[in-house]
């Protein structure tokens, strides 16, 4: 193996993602997964590759620093790919402290232990993945660059924007090699159906309500999370050092067309007569706070890494209505336990 890279987050949603595409493809580094498996962590995302040779698996929480440097110790990686986090706007509305601790203490201990592990930083890197949401809220035109300045709204974003204030502060100050990565809402196989498009593929299949905030002219940039994992990989090996790059689709939608559409394609692949989904959507309370658009001008990793979207949109949503159907005991397991679908507790009418 000639190379160790440590990657955060793993066992959830983009980041099993990035676990497969680096394991698959990178057969000699050692690929590390540090995850403390919350409710949004789950293992079975990665059953395909847990037992190759270059893939281990430490339960360990990123706010626990004796155990990171325990962990840093026993690896030392070359190479930090950080995902974890809470990253569920709406529990950030009511549980913000646990977004503070994750992602904002979580990344400044792993940005400790970097510092403190490298003695040089050549062949080193620290790849922070962020979020469009740190841009805030855009009116009806215009995109955002990498040059567009930080506006949080949401307690989620806010502590995603201290983290990438901590990861650029740890570059000008210690110099530390850093990347930073800011995505637009990413969906596919493995996302926890507490997020729009997951909960409303679960909720048709129960024939239950498809809850809209507010209006649902709410606009989203969705990318494949394939896609996502791909531009990690290339920033990660190509990005230039201190730089961040914006990732997205080019691919607006507003929450509603987007639920009408999902709805359109349940029906086809359940054999429902058209129209039976549709029947399911429910107008219900606005999330505080709420950012009426997000879009992502990713002209500038095209330009400079030559990557783009794989997938069209049709192509994507029908992959993972696919991959939701054909999974449905993952679906029941991951909505047992501790789950709780925030909605009903603060929107609903
Ligand atoms: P997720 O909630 O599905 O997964 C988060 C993972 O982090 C889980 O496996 C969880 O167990 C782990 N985790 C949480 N707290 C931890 C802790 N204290 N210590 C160790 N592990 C912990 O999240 P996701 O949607 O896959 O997002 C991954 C990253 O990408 C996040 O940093 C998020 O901000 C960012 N992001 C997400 C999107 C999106 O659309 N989902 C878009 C852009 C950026
Ligand atoms: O933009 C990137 C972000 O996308 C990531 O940083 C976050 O981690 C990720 O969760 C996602 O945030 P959003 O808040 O955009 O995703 P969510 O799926 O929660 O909501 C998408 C849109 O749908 C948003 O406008 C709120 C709306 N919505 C959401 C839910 C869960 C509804 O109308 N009804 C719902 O039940």
């Amino acid at each position: 193996m000639n190379k160790t890279i440590l990657i955060t987050g793993g066992a959830g949603f983009i980041g099993s993602h990035v676990v497969r595409q680096f394991v698959v493809n990178y057969p000699d580094y050692k690929i590390v997964n540090v995850d403390s498996l919350t409710y949004a962590g789950n293992l079975e995302n990665l059953i395909d590759v847990e037992d190759a040779p270059n893939y281990i698996f430490e339960k360990v929480d990123i706010t626990d620093r004796p155990r990171l440097r325990e962990l840093f110790e026993r690896h030392r990686p070359e190479g930090i790919i950080h995902l974890a986090a809470e990253s569920h706007v709406d529990r950030s509305i009511s549980d913000p402290l646990a977004f503070v601790n994750t992602n904002v203490i979580g990344t400044v201990n792993l940005l400790e232990e970097a510092r403190s592990l490298w003695d040089d930083f050549e062949g080193k890197r620290f790849h922070h993945i962020s979020t469009d949401e740190v841009f805030g809220a855009l009116g009806e035109h215009g995109l955002f660059t990498e040059d567009t300045k930080y506006d949080p709204h949401s307690p989620y974003s806010a502590s995603k924007a201290s983290s990438d204030h901590f990861v650029r502060a740890y570059h000008d100050t210690y110099g530390l090699p850093i990347v930073i990565t800011n995505c637009s809402n990413n969906y596919g196989p493995n996302h926890f159906p507490e997020k729009l498009i997951p909960l409303c593929i679960s909720n048709i299949l129960q024939n239950k309500p498809l809850p809209i905030y507010g209006d649902g002219r709410y606009t989203r940039d969705w990318l494949y999370v394939i896609d996502h994992a791909r531009a990690i990989d290339l920033v990660f090996h190509r990005g230039q050092n201190a730089s961040s790059y914006n990732i997205g689709g080019f691919n607006e939608w507003t929450n509603i067309d987007l639920v009408k559409e999902l709805c359109k394609q349940m029906d086809e692949k359940l054999g429902r007569e058209a129209g039976t989904s549709e029947r399911l959507i429910t107008y219900v309370k606005d999330r505080p706070g709420h950012d009426i658009r997000y879009a992502i001008d990713a002209t500038k990793i095209n330009a400079e890494l030559g990557w783009k979207p794989s997938v069209t949109f049709q192509e994507g949503l029908s992959a993972t209505i696919d991959w939701y159907l054909s999974n449905t005991e993952w679906l029941k397991k991951v909505t047992s336990g501790e789950y709780q679908r925030y909605y009903v507790e603060h929107y609903s009418k």
